[in-house]
């Protein structure tokens, strides 16, 4: 049997047939069943101090939600994003949103303006739950290009003109609602992800998600009433809402929330105050933890901690088992994707773990390893022996149904039945994944997805830059850094100022989060005779690694001088 009918069983659904919604999983139906009083989230202020939520507090407050966004003539399936840090009332907004069948986007609060606005505009986005700060200096100066914005609301102080504010909004809505009645396959969240081509993706998922998010949070995760649960990722990503929102509560379990950042000491006292039984992190943190030291965990008492798991970036062995000497619980690594919606591969507790490996399928999930062919525009993929590309029978329920607005790239990552992942892989003799690498140029960056044109293209915006080309490169503990290339304007000399001046540039309009950490002036960039920059070879010279496949690549300048370059300070 699948992990997705075991799910479906422990499921309850609408009341009287009237279909599945992911708030009435999450939340209401703890309620009926009597569990009112049960801690749904406790957040973690940055001042130490906690605030509660039950999940009744939590039911009646998104219920208010979703009869504001009534009152503001929201219909099902219109957009409703946040541009918030941790707070409660994020997670108010998303079931409130889910509740009213609206489509819930979450947006990251450490992106810039540019990623805001492009994400705000292709999301279509109606209504934005944000900070009076965040409004000031990200939507309001672009308030007239996005003319889907109906609504603003602002969670802190007097909101501005044209914005409406959280309290009043909420204060004049009953806390009753009653769910209309949901399709599995109707619309209910957006997550932006990142590909090598054109603008970001928006990957649209439906309610059907539930199935996956419960089911993987017991096969995986282990959770249910009674743990703790503490996931680390940020919101503002697929795993800070498929795990950090809804898994955890379909499932019964209390939501850690901490409202701070990263910092050793802190995570240690919250794992042992917060008594966590499950954690799901990524290695990042993991490698920032190991550099921390030893010491700082013996001090902290850890033996609530049942399972301990990670995702976003290949974990490797040393610190799988450094989870289980300083922790006294391994890491099991887990695989999957924005698009994926839900673990597809992992380390599976109570199995013996494979330290290195992602892990093997779950049950219900078939992983192949393929080589894609384009046939003009068709794609067809052939099994292969050995690495190749991870593919997945389509069909899960958490798949995404859609990149909104490009049907054509949602097509072309399928072919034959099976989903593109455009991860390589390698299968070994039992059936475990290892990782490879990515077949494609996105970069990942401290667990996060970074298209490299999305980058590139605000470099462009510098009244100096003339072309751009980013890549990542290996680093220690981010997994990879970015780096970028640029060739200059005529007339224009590059020297260490006017790096770090388009250095921070990148980091005004992105976010600190996906700005270029180092850039370097090039005479000219390698480019295909059709005029792609070309990153793979840009990244290969700068590795020393074999420059593979020059076939397409348009004759080059002859090399002047060493360029200068630029680092960033942080
Ligand atoms: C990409 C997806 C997974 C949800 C959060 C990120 C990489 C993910 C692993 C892993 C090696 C991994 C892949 C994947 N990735 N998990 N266990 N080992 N690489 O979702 O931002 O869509 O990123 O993250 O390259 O395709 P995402």
């Amino acid at each position: 049997m699948s992990v997705w009918d075991d799910a479906r069983l422990r499921l309850d659904g609408l009341p009287d047939g009237r279909g599945l919604n992911i708030a009435h999983e999450a939340v209401d139906r703890h309620v009926i069943r009597g569990h009112g009083d049960r801690l749904a989230l406790r957040f973690l202020r940055r001042d130490g101090s906690v605030g509660d939520l039950s999940y009744r507090d939590l039911g009646r407050d998104s219920s208010r939600f979703a009869n504001g966004l009534d009152a503001l003539g929201i219909c099902p399936g219109d957009v409703v994003a946040t541009l918030l840090e941790r707070v409660p009332e994020l997670y108010v907004t998303a079931f409130g949103t889910l509740k009213a069948r609206a489509v819930l986007c979450t947006l990251y609060a450490a992106f810039g303006p540019e990623p805001v606005r492009v994400r705000l505009a292709k999301g279509r986005v109606k209504v934005l739950v944000t900070t009076a700060a965040q409004y000031a200096r990200k939507v309001e100066p672009v308030r007239r290009e996005l003319p889907d914005l109906t609504s603003v609301i602002i969670i802190d102080g007097d909101p501005p003109p044209g914005t409406a504010g959280w309290q009043q909004l909420m204060s004049a809505a009953s806390d009753r609602w009653s769910i209309p009645a949901t399709s599995e396959d109707d619309p209910a969240l957006i997550h932006f992800t990142s590909g090598t081509t054109g603008t970001p993706k928006a990957a649209l998922h439906v309610h059907q998600a539930v199935v996956a998010h419960e089911a993987t949070a017991v096969a995986v995760l282990a959770l249910g009433p009674g743990d703790v649960f503490w996931c680390t990722a940020d919101p503002g990503w697929v795993t800070g809402v498929s795990y950090g929102i809804v898994a955890p509560l379909v499932c019964g379990a209390t939501g850690i929330v901490d409202e701070a950042g990263f910092e050793p000491e802190r995570w240690y006292r919250i794992l042992a105050e917060q008594r966590v039984s499950v954690w799901y992190t990524a290695p990042t943190a993991i490698r920032m933890l190991i550099k921390a030291g030893d010491t700082l965990p013996r001090r902290h008492d850890l033996r609530a901690l049942r399972v301990a798991a990670s995702v976003g970036e290949p974990l490797d062995a040393g610190a799988v088992l450094w989870g289980r000497e300083a922790l006294g619980q391994p890491f099991h690594d887990t695989w999957w994707q924005t698009e994926t919606g839900a673990i597809m591969i992992a380390n599976r507790p109570g199995e013996p773990i494979r330290p290195g490996a992602m892990g093997r399928p779950l049950a219900g999930v078939e992983a192949a390893v393929v080589t894609r062919h384009q046939d003009g525009e068709a794609v067809r993929i052939e099994p292969t022996e050995g690495s190749g590309e991870l593919a997945l029978r389509a069909g899960w329920p958490s798949m995404f149904r859609g990149y909104l607005g490009d049907d054509a790239r949602y097509r072309a990552a399928f072919a034959g039945g099976f989903y593109l992942t455009g991860d390589l892989v390698r299968r070994d003799g039992d059936g475990w994944f290892w990782f490879v690498g990515r077949a494609d140029d996105v970069i990942k960056s401290a667990g996060r997805l970074i298209g490299p044109i999305e980058v590139e293209s605000v470099l462009l915006q510098h009244p100096a830059v003339a072309e751009a080309g980013v890549i990542g490169l290996p680093d220690p503990t981010v997994g990879e850094m970015l780096k970028a290339f640029v060739t200059l304007k005529d007339g224009i000399a590059g020297d260490a100022a006017l790096g770090r001046d388009i250095l921070a540039h990148a980091r005004r309009r992105l976010g600190p989060a996906t700005a270029p950490r180092e850039v370097v002036f090039r005479p000219a960039l390698p480019k295909t005779r059709s005029g792609k920059i070309m990153r793979r070879l840009l990244k290969a010279r700068e590795l020393g690694l074999p420059e593979g496949d020059l076939s397409t690549l348009e004759d080059e300048p002859a090399a002047s001088s060493a360029p200068p370059e630029a680092k960033a300070s942080s």
